[in-house]
């Protein structure tokens, strides 16, 4: 795994951006495997902002990503789906019709999980953004998923779910279960690039370096992949 230190979180998304614009440029239709949370929010407004000020196009480019909160849709300002469509497709060229998410509301959990990963197995990501979890969750893939787990539905962790919190008006709001890409789907990435800052990530990161590859640590599984890349800030990084 290759490591990238940098000062803070401007550092952190700007040389995120470099590697998501190589990986765009190299190939427009490229698949870019997406997050959501706060971590990547800085990267994409960097890639905003490029698209703006460069005109970087991401018309050919597919998007699928990572999870979506059982029970919500894009409806709901909590979902993922709203979250990306706020937060980076609306301020990029990509069409939404090819930007693909596990459906929150899907009637038929089992089936909605068949079905994105038949869709994944189509759009093999050329690069996959990942976050971390204070817990060493990737995607909602929580302490002891099996390393070869496809998109499958999680009943979050209560760390995750007091994490999460934030977000909602209380933490009785936030949904109790996800549907999440499995860890071999993300292992599956042809590039994958990991960020976290502060100091609320360091016992993951720590982990991610140093520890015993494991499932009990999710993001351990990512030091077994040929191109993977960890960006983080100094905070983040204060152990390794
Ligand atoms: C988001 C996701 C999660 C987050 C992680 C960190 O799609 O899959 O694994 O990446 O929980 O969240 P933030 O970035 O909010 O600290």
């Amino acid at each position: 795994m290759k490591i990238i230190k940098v000062k803070n979180y401007d550092e952190m998304s700007e040389e995120a951006l470099k590697i998501v614009l190589n990986v765009v440029k190299n190939k427009p239709n490229a698949v870019l495997g997406l997050a959501t949370g706060s971590t990547p929010l800085g990267l994409y407004a960097k890639m905003a902002e490029d698209h703006k000020q460069n005109g970087t196009s991401y018309a050919e480019c597919r998007a699928v990503n990572l999870d979506e909160y059982v029970g919500l849709d894009v409806n709901s300002d909590q979902s993922y789906v709203y979250f990306m469509r706020e937060n980076l497709f609306k301020n990029i060229d990509i069409k939404l019709e090819n930007t693909h998410i596990e459906n929150g509301k899907a009637a038929d959990k089992d089936e909605e999980c068949t079905r994105y990963n038949a869709l994944l197995d189509e759009l093999q990501q050329d690069i996959q953004i990942l976050g971390i979890g204070s817990n060493g969750h990737i995607a909602f893939n929580e302490p002891g998923t099996p390393f070869d787990s496809v998109t499958h539905i999680v009943d979050l962790a209560e760390s995750t779910i007091k994490d999460n919190s934030r977000l909602f008006n209380s933490i009785d709001e936030v949904p109790r279960q996800a549907f999440t890409m499995g860890l071999s789907n993300i292992m599956n990435a042809k590039k994958i690039v990991i960020l976290a800052n502060g100091s609320g990530k360091a016992y993951a990161i720590n982990e991610l370096v140093n520890g015993e590859i494991r499932e009990d640590v999710p993001a351990t599984i990512l030091r077994n992949h040929p191109d993977c890349t960890l960006i983080c800030d100094e905070l983040a990084g204060k152990d390794i």
